[in-house]
């Protein structure tokens, strides 16, 4: 899928480094044409004869070889995608406010193709604010962030800041660079994860749902072209394209309002949110005391967004809907999706294992208006993600 495809690579000095030997090696595996640039900072981390050596070309790094003037003009028209990973904190600065102070840099104010960032940073500095708006002024100077991941960082504290895998790495430049931007110019609207319903100033009414599928859909979604926007409840994920426009929402009702906003200029909406169907009809000012032996909530049922959006769905609207069941699973999805007036409705099924609620896997089967299913095997959500979007796509692109 890269064949021919000309990467040019800027890696800058951090940790991180090390996993560019694996994504060169990756790269050049795929057939594309590797040159790589070193800022002076990332020859302790990297060797500049392993990349060489993988890459199959001499690696960069001085304004100068010996008496020659490296052309660092010519590097950024040669390549049809300058990635710089890992971006350090001091790189980005730098791009941000115009610093050109080496051949990476150079190379960058020079570039003509596009530019992929996957910045590389312990998780305070992640979140700093002078880092924030460096993120954003460089993301509207049309540079794309692939985002940064959590994990252990090399401090030996664990958070956010670590630079995406290789083969994440890998993944976002084969659809850049590939042809498929089916869902170019379509606005898609993603609802994932629970929502919580407060009883008390410290208790909730919650659902099991980690968002993980649906945030691998908004992904899919992005990486295929569109303009995405995922309201979520409360969750752990963390986007990897900050290019999506994320919401956070908490209870049932913030999520019917957020998603009532966007419907309106929405061309896709995928609901695959596990919200609550009932809310405390009072929610109490103070903790509740362990006073009664008995308590009982009365509870009142919340709005169905998935079916007030089937209300008043246009005819250029695709609306998926999800049915998580436990018996009767078909029956019952496919009554949802009359009732709701969806297009077409995704079903889990709790009945497989290692599907559903917090597991990595999923097992899907989609119904169609028609009455027709089609049923998928256990995947990665990743896989099923792009299973449902290249549905969506077969279905919206006709
Ligand atoms: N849904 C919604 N708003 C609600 C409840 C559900 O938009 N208040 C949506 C979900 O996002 C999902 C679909 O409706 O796309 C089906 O959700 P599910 O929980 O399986 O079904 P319910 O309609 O809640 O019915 P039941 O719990 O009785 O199975």
């Amino acid at each position: 899928m890269l064949e021919n495809k000309k990467i040019l690579i800027g890696i800058t000095g951090s940790i991180a480094a090390y996993k560019i030997i694996s994504l060169t090696r990756l790269l050049v595996r795929e057939g594309a044409e590797v040159r790589i640039i070193l800022s002076k900072a990332a020859t302790d981390f990297v060797p500049s004869l392993v990349l060489a050596t993988l890459s199959k070309n001499p690696v960069l790094q001085d304004l100068t070889i010996q008496d020659e003037w490296a052309n660092h003009v010519e590097l950024g028209r040669w390549a049809d995608v300058f990635l710089i990973a890992p971006l350090t904190c001091n790189t980005l600065a730098k791009m941000a406010c115009g610093i050109c102070d080496n051949l990476l840099l150079a190379s960058y104010f020079s570039a003509t193709c596009p530019v992929v960032l996957a910045p590389a940073m312990d998780e305070d500095m992640w979140h700093h604010p002078a880092t924030k708006n460096n993120i954003k002024k460089v993301q509207e100077f049309g540079n794309t962030i692939i985002n940064v991941n959590s994990g252990e960082l090399a401090s030996g504290l664990f958070g956010e800041g670590r630079m995406a895998e290789p083969e994440e790495i890998l993944t976002f430049l084969q659809v850049k660079l590939g042809s498929s931007q089916e869902l170019s110019g379509k606005n898609v609207l993603v609802t994932a994860g629970p929502t919580y319903e407060p009883i008390d100033p410290v208790r909730f009414i919650g659902n099991h749902s980690s968002g993980k599928m649906g945030f691998a859909i908004a992904e899919q979604c992005q990486l295929m072209g569109a303009n995405v926007t995922l309201i979520t409840g409360p969750t752990s994920e963390v986007l990897k394209h900050t290019n999506i426009n994320r919401i956070d929402v908490v209870t049932a009702n913030e999520m019917f309002q957020q998603s009532l906003n966007l419907v309106e200029d929405s061309d896709i909406i995928i609901m695959s949110a596990a919200v609550a169907d009932y809310s405390p009809v009072v929610v109490a000012k103070e903790k509740v005391k362990k006073s009664q032996k008995e308590w009982s909530l009365e509870l009142t049922k919340t709005k169905d967004i998935l079916a007030s959006i089937g209300a008043i769905k246009k005819h250029r609207q695709f609306l998926v809907g999800f049915a998580l069941e436990t018996e009767n699973e078909q029956e019952n999805a496919f009554q949802k999706l009359v009732n709701k007036n969806a297009d077409c409705i995704i079903l889990n099924s709790l009945k497989d294992n290692n599907s559903g609620f917090g597991y990595d896997t999923n097992k899907i089967t989609i119904l169609e208006k028609s009455g027709s299913t089609i049923e998928f095997s256990l995947k990665s959500k990743k896989e099923v993600a792009k299973d449902i979007v290249s549905y969506i796509i077969s279905k919206v692109n006709v």
